[in-house]
Order: structure tokens, then C-alpha cells, then sequence
């Protein structure tokens, strides 16, 4: 694992006002890493991040938008979430076209590195979860188009599917990892959601990774770069 500071790059935080995406951007200040947000009202990130980031403001059903806020940057964050069955705040317009936007734009403005916020059971088209505006399909298929795009050479992605997500400080709970989507229920600190996607833009064994995760029991860690070696093929 490597040290505070030793991340160069820039980083854009897409749905950094909600509250996992706050959580990421407290981690990569946390790291000395320099953080862009992307937030369609600036005066919530103002509030929130005060000079400590550099806010660019605009929808992410817009593709100009888009374009401006991934420009200069090395990676893309995505906590974004819908909150609506319908419109603007849909699953369709955020979860599935909103990533994809950002997905398509990052790739074009040279970004590397795409670590997204999915969920567990996203590849369950009968989970329950699916009535509220077929959220779960649309995760998938946008992580569909983060590995299809981000797994070309020189790029990598980090999928993670969290359980349901709780508050609470990062790093006190040991993780429970695993992949094909077979872990039916559990719950997990969004803060560690936050430090597992900080932690693969430079942990080698988190790139190119899709992988469940729940907290296991309270026990204090000092870092979370071991799980990404637990994660089965
Ligand atoms: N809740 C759970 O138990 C659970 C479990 C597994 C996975 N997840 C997923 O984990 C992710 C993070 O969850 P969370 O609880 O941290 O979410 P959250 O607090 O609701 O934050 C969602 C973020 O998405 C942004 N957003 C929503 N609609 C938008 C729109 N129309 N245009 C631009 N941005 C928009 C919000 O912006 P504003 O700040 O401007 O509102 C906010 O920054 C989500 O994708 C969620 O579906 C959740």
C-alpha cells in the first residue's frame, strides 16, 4: 500500500454532494489527492467542501456539462444515485445514462482510472428493489459500459457493490468480499464504500475488479488494500 500523497492525479467526484460521495471526497482530501466535484447546485458543494475542492457545477444529463467537469482530470468517482421513480432523478436518467455519460465523456478526455458505486443483486432482474423504476438493471447496465470502456489498455475500472449502505466512520469494521453477485444480504459504513474506491486508484489488485461487499464484524483496521486480494476470481 502506498502512502498519503503519492497519487498525482486529479480526480473528479460525480455525486459528490450525496452521502457516500461526500465520503469519497473526504477520503482523497485525506490522501493529499486533488479532488474536482461535480454537483448540480454549488452552493451545497461550497458548503460542504468549502476551497478544499474545485467545484464544477452542471447536469449530468448534459453532455457539454459533463465534458467541462472531466476535462484535465486522471479519474472518475461515481457516488451517483437516483432518487425518483421518474424525470431528471430517475434511475433511467442518473443511475444508467447519467454513468454512462460521464463513462463516454471521461473516456474521451483521456481519463484512466473509473471506480463506480453499484449495488449488490444488480445482475437480479426479479429482486424487489427492481419495482422502483428497474434501478438494479440500470446499475448493471452501466457497469456493463464501465467494463466494456474502461477496460481498454492503459485504462481500469473498480465496480463496487456494496450491501445496504449505513453511516458511520471508515475502517471499523472488518469486509466480507466476494464476486458473481451471491451475496443476498448485508450492510456496509459508506465510508469504507468511499475508502475502497479511493484505495483502487492506486492498489494494483483493485483494477479491473467487479466485487460484492458487506462489514463483517467491528474490529479496527489500518487499511482496506488486503480485501481487494480476497475478492475470489
Ligand atoms: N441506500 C442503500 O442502501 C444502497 C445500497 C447499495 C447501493 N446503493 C447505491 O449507492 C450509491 C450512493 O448511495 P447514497 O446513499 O450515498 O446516495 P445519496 O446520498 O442519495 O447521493 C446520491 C447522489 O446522486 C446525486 N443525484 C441524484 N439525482 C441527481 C440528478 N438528477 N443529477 C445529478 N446528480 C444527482 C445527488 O445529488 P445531490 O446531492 O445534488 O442531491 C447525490 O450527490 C447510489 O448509487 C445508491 O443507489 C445504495
Amino acid at each position: 500500500m502506498e502512502e498519503p500523497g503519492v497519487y498525482n492525479g486529479k480526480v473528479l467526484v460525480a455525486g459528490a454532494t450525496g452521502r457516500t460521495g461526500q465520503w469519497v471526497v473526504r477520503r482523497l482530501l485525506y490522501y493529499g489527492v486533488a479532488v474536482r466535484v461535480f454537483s448540480r447546485e454549488s452552493d451545497k458543494a461550497l458548503a460542504l467542501f468549502g476551497k478544499s475542492v474545485e467545484i464544477v457545477t452542471g447536469k449530468i444529463q448534459s453532455s457539454a456539462d459533463v465534458a467541462r467537469a472531466v476535462e484535465g482530470c486522471d479519474a472518475v468517482i461515481s457516488a451517483l444515485g437516483s432518487s425518483s421513480y421518474s424525470g431528471e432523478s430517475s434511475p433511467a436518467s442518473v443511475d444508467r445514462d447519467g454513468v454512462m455519460r460521464l463513462v463516454d465523456e471521461a473516456a474521451k478526455a483521456g481519463v484512466k482510472h473509473f471506480g463506480l458505486v453499484s449495488s449488490l443483486a444488480v445482475t437480479k432482474w426479479y429482486h424487489p428493489l427492481n419495482l422502483f423504476g428497474g434501478v438494479l438493471l440500470k446499475k448493471w447496465e452501466a457497469e456493463e459500459q464501465v467494463r466494456k470502456v474502461f477496460s481498454q489498455e492503459s485504462h481500469s475500472y473498480t465496480i463496487v457493490r456494496p450491501g445496504g449502505l449505513k453511516d458511520g466512520e471508515p475502517l471499523r469494521h472488518k469486509l466480507r468480499v466476494d464476486s458473481g453477485d451471491r451475496l443476498w444480504s448485508g450492510w456496509i459504513n459508506r465510508s469504507d464504500v468511499a475508502e475502497l474506491l479511493v484505495l483502487s486508484l492506486w492498489v494494483e489488485h483493485a483494477k479491473n475488479k467487479t466485487f460484492e461487499v458487506v462489514n463483517d464484524i467491528e474490529q479496527e483496521q489500518s487499511t482496506l488494500a488486503q480485501y481487494y486480494d480476497q475478492i475470489p476470481k
